[in-house]
């Protein structure tokens, strides 16, 4: 039986975070769970930096980015005897199981403590959407959401000018928020990890998009592909433009979540406390054809998605 829950937010934060810890406060609060907040994530479990959770402690945090445990990125915990420290501290502090919420850093982290027999469940958070066994992390439709409205300002000034963007955007070493934001912005060519650089083409599709009377081009480029700076010092002389640079990097990471991001906060975190509970345990709760599903926390990154081509055919087809 379950009595006391942990939950900590760790590696980089994304919108919508709040939300998943407000959701599982409160899960665990409506099923009588003691509920204590571990602050800077991996690290402030080590330090046993811990604060009791009311029910009151999560109210108002739910539309606000970043994350009120905060995070962090703890190389101690990645090491056994990190590990080894964290599940007795949980046993002396008598806490029955914890929520790990991050991405899937922080899942391999929390495997470890569920190998040494803690009661553990993740929640799939980063902007970058590269985790497997879920359709979407939590962080990541904001992320796009951002990077959409700032495309749509830059094709403002793009348009007067006769100019050519190279708009970068985090991702890791994944390209899914570039293939989104990419589709959903209309740019005229997108870079991104999963798939090999041809120079020779985006140069191409460039010179022919501007023949063909387009005032501008886009293009959006992946951080773990190529660098925005980098590709334009590639095609500045094979491109009928004086391209311009545009990095957007943290600014993916904050405000408030979308109605998406929130959502699948609120559906993910309550899975998360319900599975725990039923006995569940080094799972996953993740979002699946439309439903929450819980999955080995391994399936984080054994079993990541894959691009799909058919999204990228048709972003070149409707960028002609
Ligand atoms: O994983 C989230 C992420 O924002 C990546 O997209 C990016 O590569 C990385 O974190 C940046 O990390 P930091 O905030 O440590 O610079």
């Amino acid at each position: 039986m379950l009595k006391k829950l942990a939950v900590l937010t760790s590696g980089g934060d994304a919108p919508g975070m709040n939300a998943a810890i407000r959701s599982v406060v409160r899960t665990a609060r409506y099923n009588s769970l003691e509920v204590v907040g571990i602050i800077n994530g991996y690290q402030g479990l080590l330090d046993e930096d811990f604060r009791p959770m009311s029910l009151g402690s999560v109210g108002g945090i739910l539309l606000h980015g970043g994350t009120i445990l905060r995070t962090a990125r703890c190389m101690e915990f990645t090491k056994s005897e990190g590990m080894n420290s964290a599940a007795e501290i949980l046993k002396r502090n008598e806490i029955d199981a914890l929520v790990v919420i991050g991405g899937d850093g922080s899942f391999h982290g929390a495997k470890g403590l569920a190998e040494r027999g803690v009661k553990v469940a993740g929640v799939p958070a980063t902007i970058d959407n590269d985790m497997g066994g879920t359709d979407y992390t939590i962080g990541f439709d904001t992320a796009c959401n951002t990077a959409l409205e700032c495309v749509a300002r830059l094709r403002d000034t793009a348009s007067s000018h006769d100019r050519l963007f190279i708009v970068e955007v985090m991702g890791r070493n994944a390209g899914y928020i570039a293939l989104e934001t990419g589709i959903a912005c209309g740019a005229e060519y997108i870079v991104i990890p999963e798939k090999p650089i041809d120079i020779e083409h985006i140069c191409r599709k460039i010179d022919y998009a501007k023949n063909r009377g387009k005032s501008h081009s886009i293009i959006i480029t992946a951080e773990g592909a190529i660098s925005a700076q980098a590709l334009a010092d590639e095609i500045k002389s094979r491109v009928p433009y004086d391209p311009r640079v545009v990095v957007l990097g943290h600014l993916l990471r904050g405000g408030a979540p979308t109605c998406l991001d929130a959502t699948m906060a609120a559906c993910m975190g309550a899975a998360a406390v319900k599975n725990l509970i039923d006995g569940e345990s080094g799972f996953m709760a993740g979002y699946v054809n439309g439903k929450v599903e819980i999955s080995p926390l391994e399936t984080a990154w054994k079993k990541k998605k894959d691009i799909d081509d058919n999204i990228m055919q048709l972003l070149s087809i409707l960028s002609i």
